[in-house]
């Protein structure tokens, strides 16, 4: 059985994986209104491995005789000034989203809770993983500068990537 004090903390977390679904999907809608089709796609696919994160968490409440507590998610920004300025939100983003699984890892140490504990480290996990592809996005943006070809050879690196990754998630459900 979950406290009251982690179940809380799983509920806000469900919200925050809630959110990055909802976040990613507004990024994808800025990059398919300039036509960078591969940028919007990666951030499709991106969106839904948020909800994948959020179901693991909802059923880990249900499985653990916990209430799942649905909140109001936050509106998203949709508009940057370059994809640059984009992919450094969502690298900012995780970074948040890290600290956050973090404190839910120190929480369940603190009460002793091992199986969130064991739970939580996918997350922390994956963390590493998310962080370390945004920031190597946001790293080639800042070698692409300006250049309009750079662009589209990235635009169509990150649709194949996705594409794949989609394949992936479909094979999974
Ligand atoms: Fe679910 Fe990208 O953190």
């Amino acid at each position: 059985m979950l406290s009251e004090k982690m179940l809380g903390a799983l509920n806000e977390q469900l919200n925050k994986e809630l959110f990055s679904a909802y976040f990613y999907l507004g990024i994808a809608a800025y990059f398919k209104d300039r036509s960078l089709d591969g940028f919007a796609s990666w951030m499709e696919a991106q969106a839904e491995e948020e909800l994948g994160h959020a179901l693991r968490i909802y059923d880990y409440i249900f499985n653990r005789g916990g209430r799942v507590e649905l909140e109001r998610i936050e509106k998203p920004k949709q508009t940057f000034e370059s994809p640059l300025k984009a992919f450094e939100a969502v690298y900012l983003h995780e970074v948040g989203v890290t600290q956050s699984i973090f404190k839910l890892v120190d929480l369940a140490r603190e009460e002793n809770d091992h199986a969130t504990y064991n739970f939580l480290q996918w997350f922390v996990e994956e963390q590493v993983e998310e962080e370390a592809s945004t920031k190597a996005i946001v790293d080639k943006l800042k070698i692409i500068g300006d250049s309009p070809q750079g662009l589209f050879m990235l635009d169509r690196e990150l649709g194949a990537r996705s594409a794949q990754l989609r394949a992936l998630l479909t094979q999974e459900t």
